[in-house]
């Protein structure tokens, strides 16, 4: 895709805008504990961008305990793992918006472009209201309507839906593996936000490297 098509972003949210990523983890990291799972890098990293139970099963799975909970135990152990989560969320400020993205998000909506959110957050428009950036927005995809989660398509398709954009004028934003391959099996260009993401078309070591004129000179 050339730089000149894009005409719309859809932003991935926990790790890309918000810095809420570190909480998803520690409150994961707890639960790993109690089932008696070994919490690793690469269970971390593999997490990212993945939904609430199918989170949960990849933790079961790691230390073998797939089949030790019944459904009913594995809704409370989520269950368990959001209340967590929340209240950790509970500390985030507008201060948390990630280094660099709110100058982003300004410039992208002084430039013209569009914005939507593409997470598998169910708890993505609670945090957005708290980080106080809910207009820079067309609108969220609802994960609890997705047949699929990432890597599926689905989500960054709806994304683009959701600002009137076909899927080749909109660039996706993500710092999962699992989100990179959701945005190029949308047919959108990718943005990774971390160099481990080999699969993305563009990427930075960090947020504060993001802006226009540095997504011009990489696909340039
Ligand atoms: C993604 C996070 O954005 O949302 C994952 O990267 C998280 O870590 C997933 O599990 C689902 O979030 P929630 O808030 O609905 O449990
Ligand atoms: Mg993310």
């Amino acid at each position: 895709m050339k730089f000149e098509d894009i005409k719309g972003f859809a932003f991935d949210l926990d790790g890309v805008i918000a810095d809420s990523a570190r909480l998803h983890a520690k409150a994961w990291h707890q639960t790993a504990d109690e089932v008696h799972s070994e919490w690793t890098p690469e269970l971390a990293e593999a997490l990212k961008g993945v939904s609430r139970m199918d989170s949960l099963e990849m933790i079961l799975k790691a230390g073998g305990h797939e089949n030790d909970y019944t459904e009913d135990e594995k809704v409370a152990l989520a269950t368990e793992k959001n209340t967590k989560y929340l209240k950790l969320v509970e500390s985030l400020t507008p201060d948390d918006v990630l280094p660099g993205m709110k100058a982003f998000l300004d410039e992208l909506k002084a430039s013209g472009y569009k914005m939507s959110v593409a997470s598998a957050s169910k708890n993505a428009p609670a945090i957005l209201k708290q980080l106080k950036i809910t207009d820079y927005f067309e609108g969220v995809v609802d994960p609890a309507k997705l047949h699929a989660g990432k890597p599926d398509p689905e989500i960054f398709s709806l994304a683009a839906g959701v600002m009137d954009l076909a899927p080749e004028v909109v660039a996706g934003l993500e710092d999962s593996g699992a989100g990179i391959k959701s945005i190029n099996a949308a047919g959108e260009l990718s943005i990774g936000i971390g160099n481990q993401l080999t699969e993305a078309d563009v990427r930075f070591a960090d947020t504060s490297d993001v802006s226009l004129a540095a997504i011009k000179d990489k696909l340039a």
